[in-house]
């Protein structure tokens, strides 16, 4: 209804979309302030107890701090294991692709145990791989509604305060003047030039994905660790008697608004005896207890606030505020592409 909004002035009789609207608010409400008030009765350290015990959390109602953690977690949910997905499909449609990757894990973290975060500034080809997955096949194709704050022009239109603009992720990762050959799928661009934006994959401006960082990193190591395990190939079938890879469509996609590649067949084949050992090994030692495993987030914090890591942490923040700037730039860069989906709506 953002697209006409004079329309919401209808009584709710004459406007379905508002009874629509109450169902998916009721179907999140309730879940939200239920495992909320289900976390805070739990034994371990939690984020609910975390952000409860906050000063701010005064300010806002329970429904509201339920949301902000719920609705976190929705957030992080499906795009990072989305993302993963074509973290693996990648490699299956580009035979070879990961093969640079796969050197300098093999140089740099040796036969005999997974990489970890220790690895992560010695492991550039992996960081490319990454960084790569994101562009070629951003989650929110269309981006996600966001206003001007002030009125601007582009190519002869008047751009009003308060329009909503959508920034087209799908048009700004094929920008050639951008990513050359935009459509090749070539982590090598990101290590042949350092600069490139990574904007598409998060969004623009002060919504930007604020789990970004949690999200590469996770999206970082378990990349890191499968291609250090296993060589991912395309499956063969016998078609009239004949061997053939199995057929993918290299576009499909689910629907919605974070969507995911339909589901495809892919081998996994360890790619040493030594690989299978520190596999198996590494799930015998993983800890699965999940109270146990909160329990040390929750300490981590305490000994975050307690120790030197504070100076880490506000470099970490000054390192965000540059970030914070490339997403500002960026967001000069594309906006072309991001004004050529302004939607007609303002009040
Ligand atoms: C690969 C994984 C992820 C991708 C590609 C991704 C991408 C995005 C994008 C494109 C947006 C919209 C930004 C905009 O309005 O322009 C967004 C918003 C958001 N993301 Fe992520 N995200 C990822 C993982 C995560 C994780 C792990 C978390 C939480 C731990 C998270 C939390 C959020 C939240 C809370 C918002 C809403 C921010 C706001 O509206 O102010 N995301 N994300």
């Amino acid at each position: 209804m953002d697209a006409i909004s004079q329309l919401n002035v209808l009584p709710r009789i004459l406007a379905p979309w508002k009874r629509y609207g109450d169902k998916l608010y009721n179907f999140e409400s309730g879940p939200h302030t239920k495992n909320f008030a289900k976390a805070k009765k739990s034994p371990s350290w939690n984020w609910c107890k975390q952000v409860s015990s906050k000063p701010e959390s005064d300010s806002i109602t329970r429904l509201e701090l339920a949301y902000s953690v719920g609705n976190t977690y929705i957030a992080g949910i499906d795009t990072a294991s989305n993302t993963l997905e074509y973290c693996i499909l990648a490699p299956v449609l580009h035979p070879g692709i990961v093969q640079n990757a796969q050197v300098e894990l093999h140089t740099i973290v040796g036969p005999n145990r997974f990489p970890n975060f220790k690895d992560k500034d010695h492991l550039p080809y992996v960081a490319a791989f990454v960084k790569e997955v994101l562009r070629w096949r951003p989650l929110l194709l269309c981006g996600m509604p966001h206003a001007t704050t002030e009125e601007d022009e582009y190519m002869g239109y008047r751009i009003p305060k308060g329009a909503v603009v959508m920034g087209v992720s799908w048009a700004v990762s094929r920008d050639e003047s951008v990513f050359s050959d935009p459509e090749e799928f070539n982590p090598d661009r990101w290590i042949q030039n350092v600069d490139l934006p990574l904007g598409i994959a998060w969004g623009w401006g002060r919504r930007a994905c604020p789990g970004r960082y949690i999200a590469y990193n996770s999206l970082f190591i378990i990349v890191a660790r499968i291609l250090w395990a296993f060589d991912i190939k395309r499956p063969c079938e016998f078609v009239d008697g004949k061997r053939v890879e199995v057929e993918i469509d290299p576009l499909a996609r689910t629907e919605g608004l974070s969507s995911a590649p339909e589901p495809f067949e892919v081998v996994f084949k360890a790619r040493t005896e030594m690989a299978k050992e520190v596999v198996r090994r590494e799930w015998n030692d993983a800890e699965r207890t999940v109270d146990t495993i909160l329990e040390r987030i929750g300490n981590a914090q305490v000994d975050l606030k307690a120790t030197n890591d504070l100076y880490v942490l506000l470099v970490e923040i000054e390192e965000e505020r540059d970030d914070y700037n490339m997403i500002r730039q960026a967001e000069g860069t594309y906006r072309p592409c991001i004004y050529s989906c302004v939607s007609l709506c303002w009040n």
